[in-house]
């Protein structure tokens, strides 16, 4: 062989040594007490795994491109008590708590969840502001009502999904006092915490999140924070204090209304009055 055919082939072996030594992460899935974990090649090679085009993408802030797999096809058909929820937990220690129903419906007159899948060999570009991408494993939403996700129903890096009771069953203590009207304004204060802000902090203890502070003990927000800058922090917290390491997003009106954040801080309010284990 001559020294140019040689180092061809030492170069072509690099190659193939290079591709197989790119890691494949895993995402695990707990359905209804079953447990499965998949690669990312796993995924990509399935036959429902499609390409899909999501005009608005809420991580990356524009239109975006993914080769994904349908969410419903994976969580399968097990019947679950009323009210589960699907838990997607990430890597930086968030956690949503997605409706069943959201998550499973196909009907693309409403709101279809994909998950998202990196291929290792052509990694996605880094989040605006981060120091990493959404991958590997990012669920994202198509079909006519997607706009009405809410922001932190669209988790990323995700490393599990596991269904779950709602989180008022598994976590009391996040509760109002049953006497309370369906229709008072804490209630639905209290559902748009769960949705919108449990993903990152616990309240009462309680939750699954790792990645701001409790909310209420020792201390709620409402006993130290003028009401004017709570507001103001929670619309967007860089204009009440900002350093490089911020992690609590802003929520841009069509995220959260002036109304609804008013409910949460009603929610708020109303659980300094019903502190857990200081
Ligand atoms: C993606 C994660 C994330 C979400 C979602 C989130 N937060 Fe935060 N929040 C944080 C983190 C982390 C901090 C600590 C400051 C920081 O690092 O930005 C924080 C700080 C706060 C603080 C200031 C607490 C203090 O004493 O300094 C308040 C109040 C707050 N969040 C309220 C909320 C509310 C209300 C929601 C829901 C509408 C919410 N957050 C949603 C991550 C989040």
């Amino acid at each position: 062989m001559s020294k140019r055919v040689l180092f061809a082939v030492l170069l072509l072996t690099l190659g193939v040594i290079g591709q197989c030594a790119i890691a494949q992460s895993m995402i695990e899935l707990r359905i209804g007490g079953k447990t499965q974990s998949f690669s990312q090649g796993a995924l990509l090679a399935r036959p429902d795994a499609a390409e899909i085009h999501v005009p608005v993408d809420v991580a990356y802030g524009t239109s975006t491109t993914y080769r994904a797999v349908p969410l419903a096809d994976l969580l399968g058909g097990a019947t679950l008590p009323t009210d589960s929820v699907l838990e997607a937990r990430a890597t930086d220690g968030f956690a949503a708590q997605l409706p069943m129903d959201l998550v499973r419906n196909r009907d693309p007159a409403k709101a279809v969840a994909w998950l998202a899948v990196e291929d290792p060999a052509q990694p996605w570009p880094k989040l605006p502001g981060k120091p990493v991408s959404a991958g590997p494993f990012y669920l994202v939403w198509i079909g006519s009502e997607a706009a009405s996700v809410r922001s932190e129903q669209w988790p990323y890096q995700i490393a599990q999904l596991a269904t779950q009771p709602s989180p008022s069953a598994r976590w009391p203590v996040l509760g109002v006092d049953p006497m309370l009207p369906a229709t008072d304004p804490v209630r639905a204060g209290q559902s748009l915490f769960i949705t919108q802000c449990l993903a990152c902090h616990r309240l009462n203890h309680a939750g699954s999140a790792d990645t701001g502070p409790d909310l209420n003990v020792p201390m709620n927000p409402v006993e130290y924070f003028q009401p004017a800058a709570l507001r103001r922090y929670i619309r967007n917290p860089a204009s009440v204090r900002d350093w490089p390491g911020r992690t609590m997003p802003a929520f841009p009106q069509e995220q959260l209304s002036d109304r609804e954040i008013d409910l949460i801080i009603a929610y708020l309010a109303y659980m300094a009055q019903r502190k857990v284990g200081r």
